[in-house]
């Protein structure tokens, strides 16, 4: 018997799309992205440490000579910049950088940073978050922020890139190459970098006690395990669904709080490859405008977890979308049945720490924009009028 296999068949390792087996491979992309930073010492294994390697020497021939973590420590604000898929993990960083590490974070869309005069200053840090390395935009802030003598700050997925290059320093995400264009394993592994600095900072800054500190890294470190064991039903479910939402023209996200970012990459997935018109709100701005759109069968896809701050609103809110007609599908934790009668389909996700929580709730969209767009005959590794990489100004 003759095997023919294509080198490509061999590389998506038996999957029909690259954008599919990166998905799937996100429990070993973390656990890479994870490795060496987050432990149990072998004197102390009841407590957990992180070492940011990246982040503990200035560079040769800096001006400033005190190492980064030093710098960050102290800083008086962080900035992200970044573009597309990127800049969501930066709102999520947002969110774990002011509630575990106390400190003032913003987000920027690096093409909007670097054309305006941002006010920035020597004690500032910027984290620039890219996953190819290149992309112009992200480049070009980087250059701003350090002729205003900022940290500058990678948090890069490709190996010596420019961007890699460009920062004072910073952390390899390690998720492997990532082929198709509309990104899945490197968000996740952003998200997961950003949470390992948030709570270095914390344990730094003095916000975190030793024992959060340490209930905080337990969560971390077991989001792979937990991902991997859910994963393999999640396939079906999200099939199912995804038939019943395929032809679809519109369709709405919504999520609060940390999972703003979550409905706005939700949205953002299906409108890259499916070329579904999509938005994400959140929750509550819906009422200001996007209730608009809600009528019979548009699909309205709502995060509510339990954990949720404002979940009983939420909850409130789901009622309201469904009464308007809309074709429900809610996101939540395992084992609530707050939904049944209401929502038209569920998703449960098992639960961890709010601030974890993306790292899971995106899951279930990526996988819906994936057969959404399988089953419409959408080019999904490479979107039509879509780069990997933007590397033009
Ligand atoms: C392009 C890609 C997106 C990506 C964005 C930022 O738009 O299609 O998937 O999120 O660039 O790229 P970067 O490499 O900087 O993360």
């Amino acid at each position: 018997v003759r095997l023919e296999l294509s080198l490509e068949q061999i590389e998506k390792g038996g999957y029909k799309h690259f954008m599919l087996k990166e998905i799937m491979d996100q429990p070993n992309a973390m656990r890479n992205c994870l490795r060496g930073r987050i432990y149990q010492p072998a004197e102390a294994p009841d407590r957990w440490e992180i070492k940011l390697g990246g982040l503990e020497k200035a560079k040769e021939g800096a001006l400033n000579p005190q190492s980064p973590l030093e710098r960050m420590a102290n800083a008086c604000r962080f900035i992200f910049a970044a573009c597309g898929t990127s800049w969501h993990s930066g709102l999520i960083g947002k969110y774990a950088f002011e509630k575990l590490a106390g400190v003032r974070a913003e987000v920027e869309y690096a093409s909007e940073f670097r054309y305006r005069k941002p006010l920035i200053c020597d004690s500032d840090c910027l984290i620039a978050i890219s996953q190819s390395g290149e992309t112009a935009d992200t480049l070009e802030a980087i250059k701003m922020a350090k002729e205003h003598k900022a940290l500058t700050i990678g948090v890069v997925n490709v190996v010596g890139s420019s961007i890699a290059r460009e920062t004072d320093c910073g952390m390899y995400l390690h998720a492997g190459p990532e082929i198709g264009v509309a990104s899945t394993k490197a968000f996740t592994c952003q998200v997961i970098a950003l949470l390992l600095m948030a709570l270095r900072l914390g344990k730094q800054r003095g916000a975190l006690s030793e024992e959060m500190l340490n209930m905080y890294c337990a969560a971390l470190n077991a989001v792979p395990d937990s991902i991997e064991k859910w994963m393999s039903s999640l396939t079906e479910q999200t099939q199912v669904i995804s038939k019943n939402l395929r032809l679809a023209t519109n369709a709405l996200f919504s999520g609060m709080g940390v999972h703003f970012p979550v409905a706005l990459e939700g949205a953002l997935k299906l409108k890259e490859i499916s070329y579904i018109h999509a938005e994400g709100f959140p929750a509550s701005e819906i009422r200001h405008g996007g209730i608009t759109l809600i009528r019979n069968f548009v699909p309205v896809i709502c995060i509510a977890m339990r954990s949720d701050p404002a979940y009983e609103q939420i909850k409130q809110m789901v009622r309201d979308f469904r009464h308007k007609g809309a074709a429900l599908l809610v996101l939540t934790d395992d084992g609530n049945t707050d939904f049944a009668g209401v929502a038209h389909f569920t998703l449960c996700c098992p639960a961890t720490k709010l601030e974890m929580q993306p790292l899971i709730s995106c899951i279930p969209l990526q996988l819906l924009s994936y057969h959404i767009a399988d089953m419409r005959g959408c080019s999904i590794d490479q979107p039509r009028n879509l780069a990997k990489s933007v590397t033009v100004e």
